[in-house]
């Protein structure tokens, strides 16, 4: 039987603000197959891009543990150590991270934003240009993204995405900037490249119709207590 993907054990993260502890994770757990895709729902502050930051190592937890890609990462003084060497590197190679806004650099055309994150990632750019015309932005290519619109950058944003051949892809409500149909076009795409590719999906949403895409579903809304 293959490994999950992806395992979360009584994962807890809190915030201090204040004299106040925030609790924002308490004792999750939940499994992720290769190739699932999961939505994650909750309430604005129900903690969706905290999991996720904790997903990708961009925060520690205070309690549990992550097993992603079969690499270990269990909260504590070692996580410290773990996030300045392995996280990076699985960043970098295996989880591809989508936020609501694309962030691209800025003095790069579309193609040297994709091909960029390839080398990045250790895969062959030459399939960059491919990737843009699969996202219907191909004759955008020698575009800068500031002569392109939002809904185009999200799409070259996927393109940076699917060119490193992640494993995971954790999306942070990634059409929230979009118009409606710019959106679902977005949605359609990120859908069919990830069932196609067999990565796994993780995609913290508003949009009921999104949720309901996703073949699992994690609710964090119950956990902000008002
Ligand atoms: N760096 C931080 N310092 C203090 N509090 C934070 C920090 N990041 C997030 N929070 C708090 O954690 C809670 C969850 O935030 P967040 O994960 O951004 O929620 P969501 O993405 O579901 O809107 C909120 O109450 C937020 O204010
Ligand atoms: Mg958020």
């Amino acid at each position: 039987m293959t490994e999950p993907l992806l395992m979360v054990r009584s994962l807890s993260k809190h915030f201090v603000s204040g004299n106040e502890t925030v609790p924002v994770i308490d004792g999750l757990s939940f499994t992720l197959g290769q190739g699932q895709s999961m939505a994650l729902t909750g309430r604005s502050g129900s903690g969706k891009s905290t999991l996720l930051n904790l997903l990708c190592g961009l925060e520690l937890p205070d309690a549990g543990t992550i097993t992603l890609h079969n690499q270990v990462f269990e909260a504590g003084d070692a996580a410290v150590r773990r996030k300045a060497t392995a996280w990076p590197a699985l960043r970098r190679q295996h989880i591809g991270v989508v936020f609501q806004e694309a962030n691209l650099m800025p003095a790069l055309s579309l193609l040297d934003n994709v091909r960029l994150r390839a080398q990045l990632a250790g895969r062959d750019p030459a399939n960059s240009e491919d990737w843009l015309a699969r996202l219907d932005i191909g004759e955008l290519a020698r575009r800068y993204p500031d002569q392109v619109s939002g809904g185009q950058r999200q799409r070259a944003a996927l393109a940076m995405v699917f060119a490193m051949e992640p494993a995971l892809i954790l999306a942070d409500e990634p059409t929230g900037s979009l118009d409606r149909h710019t959106a679902d076009e977005v949605t359609r795409v990120l859908f069919d490249l990830q069932a196609r590719h067999g990565c796994g999906l993780i995609l913290a949403t508003h949009d009921a119709e999104l949720a309901a895409g996703c073949q699992q579903h994690l609710d964090l809304g119950h956990l902000t207590g008002v």
